[in-house]
């Protein structure tokens, strides 16, 4: 098991919500991780990949949690969120039988997730800080950076 190293998240991805840029940082990790494991090994861990969109799926569940519990409007976001998800799950599939490469699964799960975040969740955090959003208890501290899978 290997532990995320901070410094992975851009600092132009920051957004200041430290549950946020912890979530968007371990995301960052486990993309790097796999690059890593795949470039060495040639071996593509089935597993590690699955439990990347399971935390991708964990994180999009968190925005939508949190625009919940502030009444927002999250339609359109929870849709991206939806259709990306469908979509890099057909895209593993096609990568776990041999069809797309590995590394082209990464490479697009990295440069969408920047686009995600420095367009679509930094317009949510901007309504969010500007609600009056009453955040759970422990919300503003974050949480500590996970173990990659
Ligand atoms: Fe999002």
């Amino acid at each position: 098991m290997k532990i995320c190293l901070p410094g992975l998240l851009p600092a132009q991805l920051v957004v200041d919500l430290p549950e946020i840029d912890a979530q968007h940082e371990e995301i960052f990790c486990r993309i790097e991780s796999l690059k890593t494991a795949c470039f060495e090994s040639g071996h593509v861990p089935v597993a590690e990949f699955e439990a990347l969109l399971d935390y991708f799926t964990m994180h999009f569940a968190t925005e939508e949690r949190l625009a919940d519990e502030a009444g927002l409007d999250f339609v359109d976001h929870a849709r991206i969120h939806d259709d990306t998800l469908r979509l890099l799950r057909r895209a593993l599939t096609e990568v776990i039988r041999g069809a797309r490469d590995a590394h082209s699964f990464l490479r697009y799960c990295e440069y969408w997730f920047e686009r995600h975040i420095s367009e679509d969740d930094r317009l949510f955090i901007n309504n969010l800080q500007s609600s009056n959003f009453m955040p759970s208890p422990g919300f503003w501290q974050g949480g500590d950076l996970q173990a990659c899978a």
